[in-house]
C-alpha cells in the first residue's frame, strides 16, 4: 500500500505535500518522494519559466524531508508519494516519483501494474530508457508515448493499456497549469478548496486544508487546475458529480470510516491474503525466488526450525503441520524467547525460519543471531520492508498485508498463514512428496480463500449477536485439534489481548487431563470443529462440558445443522480442505473478540500494557 498526495493552487506546496505524506505514512513507509514545478532561475527565451525538481529518499519521510530544505525547491503545483515496496527494493531509485525519458513528466502511483513486464519490453524496444526496477515506471514512459494527445489524453491511454490496480497522478512542465489523475481499483479522492485542489489516497492527508471532497470511481480520469475539476468517464465523457463534506476528525478519518483500526484490518483480510499470493501463485504454478534456495539445497534439508512470538507463533504451528504433511521435512517450532536459552541443535542442512509481523521483536532477533552464530541459513517472514529482522536474514518473504496499525495482529496473521501454505506446498513439490493433482487441487482452493474470507466478513453481524449475548462470561476455553489448535490458541490470545477476559486455547483431547475442572456455568467453550478427522472427538468434548453446565459456541462447516442440538450458539464457515480451514476459522474468532471487547468498552486498537512491536526482552 502506498500513499499519494498532490496539489495545484495558489499556495507554496512543499510543506503541504510533506505534511500530507506524514499523515499517510501508515500506508507505507519504506521510501518517499515529492516533485514540484519550481520557478526556473535561468528562465528566458530558451529556457522555460518552470523546471521540475524531485526529492526522493529511501527510509522514512523524515529522510526525504531533510533533503528538501533548499528554499528554491518550492512551487504551487506538486505531487508526493510514500511507498510500500512491492516491485523492487525500497531504494532511492525505486522511490516515486518516476520520470519519462524527456524528464518533463513525473508520475506517482499506488497499486500494481500486472502487465508491466510486457509493457516495459515493448517500450524498451521503442527506445525508452528505464532507471528503476518498479512496475510503476512504465506509466511515465507510456504517457510520454501518447503526449501528443495532451497530458489528460496520455493518462487516458495509460488507463486503457495497464492491467492491475492503481491510483495515478502526473504533472508535466509542458502543462504547468494542470494535474491529472486516474483511478483503477486503488483509492483516490479529490479535495476542493478556495486556494487550490488536491489529489490524495485518503482524506487525512488533506483534512487540514479542506473538508470538501469528490470521490473518483474506477477507470475515471481527472484534470485539476487551480480552480477547476473535470472528471471523465472511461469513454472520455465529462462526468458531473456533487462534492461531499466531512466533519471527521483526523484520527477517525484515518480509519477510513471504520470505528477502529482493528475492525478495518479484519475487513482488509481478503485483500491482504490475495496480495500475499500475488506474484507467487499464478496459472497453477508456485514461484518462491525470494527464498534464494536451489532445489538441491531444499532436497538436502533435514530439518526446519521455526521461531516466533505471540500470533506469529500460531502461524508457525500451522507451518509445522503443512511442511511436515506436504514436504515430509521434520519441523520444530519454538517460542523465540525460549529458543536462545535452550542450547538448540543447528546444522547446515537445517533451515531456520523467523516469523515476525513487525520484524523488530527483540526475542526473535536474538534467536536469529543465536542460530546464525551456529551456521544456520535464516529466512524471515515479515510484513515490514527494511525491518531489522529482514535486514539480518539471508532471505526475506514479505507478507503483503499492508501496514497494520492496531496493536492486535489480524490481517498479518492470515497473510503469514498464507505464506506457510505456499512454502509447505513449494517444498512438497520440490521434494516430490506431493502429487501434481493434489498440488493443483490445493492451489485452486488457495485461490478461493480470499472470497471465502469475504463471505465470513459479510456475516459479521451474526458474530456480533453472539458476542452481545456472551460478553459477560468470565472464563473462555477455546478448543481445537490438529489444524484447529493454532486457531484455538490465536482465538484465545485475541480475546485476552483486547477484552482482558481470562481465556485459554487448549488441545481438545487434553480437556479431561485437567481443564475440565474449570468448567461450570460461568464457562463458555468455543469449539473449533469444522468437518475433519477429529470432528466427532471434539463433539464428545463439548458434550462433556455441556453436562457440566458450560455454554457452547461452535464453529462448524457450512451445512452442519446438527450442531444446533448440542451448541447454544454456532457459526458456519465455508467448506475447504482440512489443511486450510485455520485461515477461515480465525476470522470469526477475531470478530468475536472484537465485539466482546467493544461490549466491554475496551480500547481495541491500543489495549492496555501492549505495544505493537516488542523491542525489549
Ligand atoms: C498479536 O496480536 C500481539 N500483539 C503479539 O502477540 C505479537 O504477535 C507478538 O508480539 C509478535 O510480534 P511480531 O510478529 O511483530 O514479532
Amino acid at each position: 500500500m502506498c500513499g499519494i498526495i498532490a496539489y495545484i493552487g495558489t499556495k507554496n506546496c512543499k510543506n503541504i505535500l510533506i505534511d500530507g505524506l506524514k499523515r499517510l505514512e501508515y500506508r507505507g513507509y519504506d521510501s518517499a518522494g515529492i516533485a514540484l514545478l519550481c520557478p526556473n532561475p535561468k528562465a528566458g527565451t530558451s529556457s522555460p519559466a518552470l523546471e521540475l525538481k524531485i526529492i526522493k529518499e529511501a527510509g522514512k519521510i523524515k529522510a526525504m524531508e531533510e533533503q528538501s530544505v533548499d528554499p528554491l525547491i518550492n512551487g504551487t503545483c506538486g505531487i508526493g508519494h510514500t511507498r510500500w515496496a512491492t516491485h523492487g527494493a525500497p531504494t532511492r531509485v525505486n522511490a516515486h516519483p518516476h520520470m519519462d525519458c524527456s524528464e518533463k513528466l513525473d508520475v506517482i502511483h499506488n497499486g500494481i501494474v500486472e502487465n508491466y513486464a510486457e509493457l516495459k519490453e515493448g517500450l524498451i524496444k521503442e527506445g525508452h530508457r528505464f532507471k528503476s526496477e518498479t512496475d510503476t515506471e512504465v506509466i511515465p514512459h507510456l504517457m510520454e508515448k501518447y503526449m501528443k494527445k495532451g497530458l489528460l489524453g496520455a493518462m487516458q491511454e495509460v488507463v486503457k493499456k495497464i492491467k492491475g490496480s492503481g491510483a495515478i497522478v502526473a504533472l508535466s512542465t509542458e502543462y504547468p497549469d494542470e494535474l491529472v489523475g486516474a483511478r483503477i481499483s486503488s483509492p483516490l479522492i479529490v479535495g476542493l478548496s478556495k486556494e487550490g485542489n488536491y489529489f490524495a489516497s485518503d482524506m487525512p492527508a488533506v483534512l487540514k486544508h479542506t473538508k470538501n471532497f469528490l470521490v473518483i470511481n474506477d477507470y475515471e480520469t481527472v484534470r485539476l487546475t487551480e480552480d477547476t475539476v473535470e472528471i471523465f468517464s472511461r469513454e472520455g465523457k465529462i462526468v458531473t458529480r456533487e462534492p461531499f463534506k466531512v466533519d471527521w476528525n483526523i484520527s477517525s478519518a484515518e480509519k477510513s470510516g471504520y470505528e477502529d483500526f482493528m475492525l478495518k484490518e479484519i475487513f482488509e483480510q481478503p485483500f491482504g491474503v490475495k496480495e500475499t499470493m500475488r506474484g507467487r501463485l499464478s496459472d497453477g504454478e508456485l514461484d518462491f525466488d525470494e527464498l534464494n534456495m536451489s532445489p538441491d539445497q531444499i532436497n538436502r534439508l533435514n530439518k526446519v526450525q521455526i521461531i516466533a512470538c505471540g500470533t506469529s507463533f500460531h502461524a508457525a504451528l500451522i507451518g509445522k503441520q503443512v511442511i511436515e504433511k506436504w514436504a515430509k521435512i521434520p519441523v520444530e517450532v519454538d517460542l523465540s524467547s525460549e529458543y536462545r536459552y535452550r542450547d538448540p541443535l543447528v546444522d547446515k542442512n537445517c533451515l531456520f525460519i523467523a516469523i515476525t509481523q513487525s520484524g523488530e521483536t527483540i526475542d526473535t532477533l536474538a534467536a536469529i543471531r543465536e542460530a546464525r552464530s551456529k551456521g544456520a541459513k535464516i529466512v524471515a517472514i515479515t510484513n515490514v520492508v527494511g525491518s531489522t529482522v529482514a535486514r539480518e536474514s539471508d532471505s526475506v518473504i514479505y507478507t503483503h498485508a499492508g501496514p497494520e496499525i492496531g496493536v492486535c495482529a489480524s490481517k498479518t496473521f492470515t497473510a503469514q498463514i498464507m505464506v506457510m501454505y505456499l512454502m509447505g506446498l513449494y517444498f512438497g513439490r520440490i521434494k516430490k512428496h506431493i502429487s501434481k493433482d493434489r498440488f493443483q487441487k490445493i492451489i485452486r482452493e488457495l485461490e478461493n480463500i480470499p472470497d471465502k474470507i469475504q463471505k465470513i466478513l459479510d456475516r459479521a453481524g451474526e458474530i456480533k449477536i453472539i458476542a452481545d449475548k456472551t460478553f459477560k462470561f468470565t472464563c473462555f476455553l477455546f478448543l481445537g485439534r490438529i489444524f484447529g489448535l493454532p486457531a484455538a490458541l490465536e482465538g484465545a490470545l485475541k480475546l485476552k489481548e483486547i477484552s482482558y477476559i481470562h481465556a485459554e486455547g487448549y488441545p481438545a483431547g487434553e480437556m479431561k487431563h485437567g481443564p475440565i475442572a474449570l468448567t461450570d456455568a460461568k464457562t463458555i467453550i468455543v469449539g473449533i470443529m469444522p468437518d475433519d478427522q477429529v470432528y466427532e472427538k471434539i463433539l464428545s468434548n463439548l458434550q462433556e462440558a455441556k453436562a457440566r453446565k458450560a455454554t457452547i459456541f461452535s464453529l462448524v462447516t457450512e451445512g452442519n445443522e446438527k450442531i444446533k442440538k448440542y451448541a447454544d450458539y454456532s457459526f458456519q464457515i465455508p467448506g475447504t480442505l482440512e489443511e486450510l480451514h485455520a485461515i477461515l476459522t480465525i476470522v470469526p474468532l477475531q470478530l468475536y473478540s472484537y465485539y466482546i471487547a467493544k461490549n466491554l468498552g475496551r480500547d481495541v486498537d491500543q489495549p492496555r500494557n501492549l505495544a505493537k512491536s516488542v523491542t525489549v526482552e
